[in-house]
């Protein structure tokens, strides 16, 4: 076996756990959201937990991530842990971080896995945005990637499927030079040409639509990206992201 064929053998196992995404509404009690929210506040109030994105561009509004560490990390993964076993058959190790976002995100997976890691699902849990009257998403992709990256119109380029990339440096189901839909770009993104541009070859698979009490699902693989909610009229937007990976 060729090292492209076993990478090719090692994709195929990954992709046979894949389901797509699933939107789960209500899925947590006004108990447990608050339970979720309190642990976010402790977090945040922990200044060893934070790390900071945009931090010279944007000093009064950085992105801030919090990552827990002792008692609030112990309780947020036990409770998550158990929430999630349903829908997480088997046993499975979880992680997560608080964000609190002033600025989206562009497209990008939070892929990766290693030689047994083949339970790759990740998760939203809206917990907070303002004013509370916006609309806030984030939007899921048909596309895949098998590694954690970001992408733009440079990197678009050079994973574009052709025969001679191996194939984790694939996009899957890129359409190349197709422009988005304007009744999907539209509706969540601001209309500039660079946004354009960035979209091109992306088609929208779940448009996950922030509430209280709800959740997101999907494969780690899945591109993904924050609707622009700023132009929406939203200042920031606070979730939790977990990620699970098998044993
Ligand atoms: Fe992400």
């Amino acid at each position: 076996m060729t090292s492209v064929e076993a990478e090719q053998s090692r994709l195929d196992h990954i992709r046979s756990f894949e389901t797509g995404c699933e939107v789960k509404d209500g899925f947590f009690s006004m108990e447990e959201f608050d339970f979720l929210r309190a642990q976010m506040k402790a977090s945040y109030e922990d200044k060893g937990t934070l790390h900071y994105r945009n931090r010279e561009a944007y000093s009064s509004q950085s992105d801030i991530m919090s990552m827990p560490r002792g008692q609030v990390q112990k309780e947020v993964i036990a409770f998550l842990k158990d929430k999630l076993k349903d829908e997480l058959p088997g046993t499975f190790e979880i992680d997560f971080t608080f964000h609190k976002n002033y600025h989206p995100y562009s497209l990008h997976t939070d892929a990766g896995y290693g030689e047994e890691g083949v339970l790759l699902k990740q998760g939203i849990i809206p917990l907070e945005f303002y004013p509370e009257d916006k609309q806030v998403y984030t939007v899921i992709m048909h596309q895949r990637h098998y590694l954690s990256s970001g992408f733009h119109p440079k990197s678009i380029q050079l994973v574009t499927p052709q025969k001679d990339l191996s194939p984790i440096n694939r996009v899957y189901e890129y359409k190349g030079e197709v422009d988005m839909p304007n009744i999907e770009f539209l509706k969540y993104w601001e209309d500039t040409p660079m946004k354009r541009s960035i979209m091109k070859g992306f088609t929208v698979h779940t448009p996950f639509l922030w509430k209280k009490r709800s959740m997101a699902i999907w494969d780690r693989s899945m591109i993904h990206c924050s609707s622009d909610f700023k132009v929406a009229g939203a200042e920031y937007k606070i979730g939790l992201m977990w990620i699970a990976r098998g044993l």
